[in-house]
């Protein structure tokens, strides 16, 4: 799916020069490596390293993610989490749950961390809020359906962050040269500058991260 859009120097210096992952990342990061054709989809080391560290800075108390895949951005991201809280995860695809749970146990996470198995639009409304932090990561096209049933469940104040806004660089193709998972970014990314109740910033860390605040109801 997504392929690095900065040269492969920078990404290695950019690498080189962000703390190594801790033990159970650099361990999950290998065996979805070896185990998963579709690895790419895994956040990595430097988006991982930003999304911990975003995490740290908000001390969210209640954390939702859509799309676990094998659990390196659920373990990155609950590593900001204020005692106490805790964080949901959902993912489609049930053969993934057990690689995820392995790594979250090795990082000391398993208490932190639910995981559920199903359809993220079907699971978010039977979830409590409120979520100080959301991060949106499953299927492209249902990115402004999440972004809908989440927004009533994050206070003013919070944030909500979406990857993959870049799409490969495809964003910045005329339309009729986009595919469907970027014409979807496309319709989200333009979503979210039309709405006034938010501040958001397009960081464009490895294929793009959305980084929304909730300034208003
Ligand atoms: C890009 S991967 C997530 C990567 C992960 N957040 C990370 O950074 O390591 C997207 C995941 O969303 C899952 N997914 C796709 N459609 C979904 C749906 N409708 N409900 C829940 N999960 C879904 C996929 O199975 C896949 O594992």
């Amino acid at each position: 799916m997504t392929a690095p859009l900065l040269p492969r120097a920078i990404e290695e210096y950019a690498s080189a020069y962000t703390t190594p992952e801790t033990p159970a990342l650099a361990g999950l990061n290998r065996e979805t490596n070896m185990k998963r054709g579709d690895a790419v989809m895994l956040s990595g080391h430097v988006q991982g390293a930003a999304l911990k560290m975003l995490s740290e800075m908000i001390k969210p108390m209640h954390i939702l993610e859509i799309g676990t895949f094998t659990g390196y951005s659920a373990i990155c991201l609950a590593m900001g989490l204020r005692p106490g809280g805790h964080m949901h995860t959902i993912e489609i695809d049930e053969e993934l749950h057990d690689l995820a749970a392995k790594y979250i146990a090795q990082a000391g996470l398993t208490d932190r961390i639910t995981q559920h198995t199903g359809v993220a639009a079907d699971i978010i409304p039977t979830l409590d809020g409120p979520f100080d932090l959301v991060f949106i990561d499953a299927d492209k096209p249902n990115y402004e359906r999440y972004y809908e049933q989440v927004f009533a469940k994050v206070p003013v104040g919070g944030y909500l962050i979406a990857d993959n806004v870049l799409y490969d660089g495809e964003v910045v193709l005329p339309v009729s040269e986009q595919g469907k998972n970027a014409k979807a970014i496309q319709l989200f990314n333009d979503r979210i500058r039309a709405d006034k109740r938010v501040e958001h910033l397009l960081a464009p860390i490895r294929d793009g991260l959305m980084i929304i605040k909730k300034i208003s109801d």
